[in-house]
């Protein structure tokens, strides 16, 4: 074992505070210069102290909010792919949730005329007029939504909408019904707002789709908000407009329970039919409808989201983000605008695409023994129920849960995907296809022969 030697003072040996989670033995005059005393401490030792300190003084330092928040999986994830890929290994990321596609060129030519035009200052908190005004025609035009301009607010990106919907209606305890597999930041945006989540859970065998008596049996006295993605991410799948009549009748009655319908993937729709809860009349004033122009227009790096809400809601949502960020930026609000009014062809185009690699998808992993694959009707996600791997081994690791699966998968397949435990189901795994045929090829061989050593 290597030493180093540290002569210290007792004066300066403060490592008392520590005493519960240091010990060591000290050595006098063993080695030493006359009369001084020291530690003799190893490199490792060293190392650890300082790692449990800067623990210690963290875990002190930070709010018991954040400390008991999860890191976000997908981010994490694609992190330690980097990493693998930092150390020279040829890593195929499929865990972001982002279109591989730039975003159209009109729409960047509109901002850099926004720019040039002095769009470069703040903006009204719930969002540039002309944009506020475009949203609530867009709803009108293709979702059949009424909100008024006055009911829209922009924010930086739907992950910052629905965390300002979460702060602005829930007080500590109230529920908040999340139809499982669900995206992951839903259960820490609910949480640290101090809502309780309430997941109601659909398996691959109902196609990850809740149904109308689930959510009936989920229902509380304290059930405050229902919230739900169609298209959904992690699964791909959509509910029709027969399904989501059931699920609005089932919460008619109940006029203490709003909705937020997250429809940021309703442009990647497979079926040509998407549906907004919103649009029954039974629902419709108690729906907040959240959409954005990360996916549909590969606008992901813009930050720019936004919701329709009934006038108290997007009134107290406006207070809460004008107290932490203000108005979206004002150049990609007013390119914004104008992306709505434009022609759909580029968004049509991607997702051709994604369906396109949707099917080579499904038809590769349907050929790994033991994989359970729906045919997901949107995004460009496909979650593979892969339970019939736990218990399974390769000599070196055992598969317990999807966990284990998806780092197996990452350090001896160099690709990347996320354990479905961090969408609510730890049954499956998610695979995002937005990456190249050649890649997605490339890492579902590399995936079956990986399962191919599991015994
Ligand atoms: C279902 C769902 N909702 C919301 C978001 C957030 O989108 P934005 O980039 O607009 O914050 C995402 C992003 O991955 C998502 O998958």
């Amino acid at each position: 074992m290597q030493f180093l030697g540290f002569i210290i003072r007792p004066k300066i040996v403060s490592f008392a505070r520590f005493k519960k989670v240091i010990t060591c033995g000290i050595l006098e005059n063993t080695f030493l210069p006359q009369g001084k005393r020291g530690f003799f401490v190893s490199r490792k030792f060293i190392y650890q102290s300082i790692s449990v300190m800067a623990e210690t003084i963290k875990n002190t330092m930070l709010s018991d909010r954040i400390l008991n928040m999860t890191e976000s999986a997908t981010l994490k994830m694609t992190q330690l792919a980097r990493d693998l890929r930092a150390q020279g290994n040829d890593v195929i990321s499929l865990s972001i949730g982002e279109p591989d596609f730039d975003t159209p060129q009109h729409i960047k030519d509109a901002a850099i005329k926004a720019l040039n035009d002095g769009w470069t200052k703040y903006t009204p908190v719930p969002g540039l007029p002309v944009l506020r005004e475009a949203i609530s025609q867009k709803f009108e035009r293709e979702n059949g939504l009424e909100y008024a301009p006055s009911q829209i607010v922009v924010s930086n990106g739907a992950k910052q909408s629905i965390s300002n919907i979460a702060q602005a209606m829930l007080n500590p305890g109230d529920e908040v019904i999340i139809f499982t597999p669900y995206w992951v930041s839903y259960s820490d945006i609910v949480k640290l707002a101090g809502g309780v989540v309430i997941p109601v859970q659909a398996g691959i065998e109902q196609d990850f789709k809740v149904t109308p008596d689930q959510v009936q049996n989920a229902i509380t006295d304290k059930t405050k908000l229902v919230l739900f993605s169609s298209p959904c991410n992690p699964t791909g799948s959509v509910y029709t407009k027969e399904e989501l009549n059931g699920i609005a009748a089932v919460l008619a009655p109940h006029e203490h329970i709003y909705i937020i319908s997250d429809e940021i993937y309703e442009h990647i729709n497979f079926t040509d039919a998407h549906c907004s809860i919103g649009a029954f009349p039974s629902v419709k004033d108690r729906t907040i409808t959240v959409n954005g122009f990360s996916k549909g227009f590969a606008m992901t790096g813009w930050r720019l989201g936004y919701m329709g809400a009934p006038p108290a809601i997007a009134k107290a949502c406006a207070k809460h983000q004008g107290q932490v960020t203000s108005g979206a930026t004002a150049f990609g609000q007013v390119a914004g605008a104008y992306a709505l009014k434009s022609d759909l062809g580029p968004t049509e185009a991607m997702k051709a695409a994604f369906e396109k690699r949707k099917h080579v998808v499904i038809e590769l992993l349907q050929q790994i023994p033991g994989f359970k694959v729906n045919n997901p009707k949107g995004a460009f996600y496909i979650f593979p129920d892969i339970s019939n791997y736990f218990g399974k081994s390769d000599g070196t690791t055992t598969i317990n849960n999807a966990d284990d699966f998806s780092m197996y998968i990452l350090n001896t397949a160099f690709v990347s995907i996320v354990s479905g435990s961090a969408f609510g189901d730890d049954n499956c795994f998610r695979l995002s296809y937005a990456a190249s045929e050649e890649q997605l090829r490339e890492a579902i061989g590399r995936i079956h022969e990986a399962v191919s050593r599991l015994h």
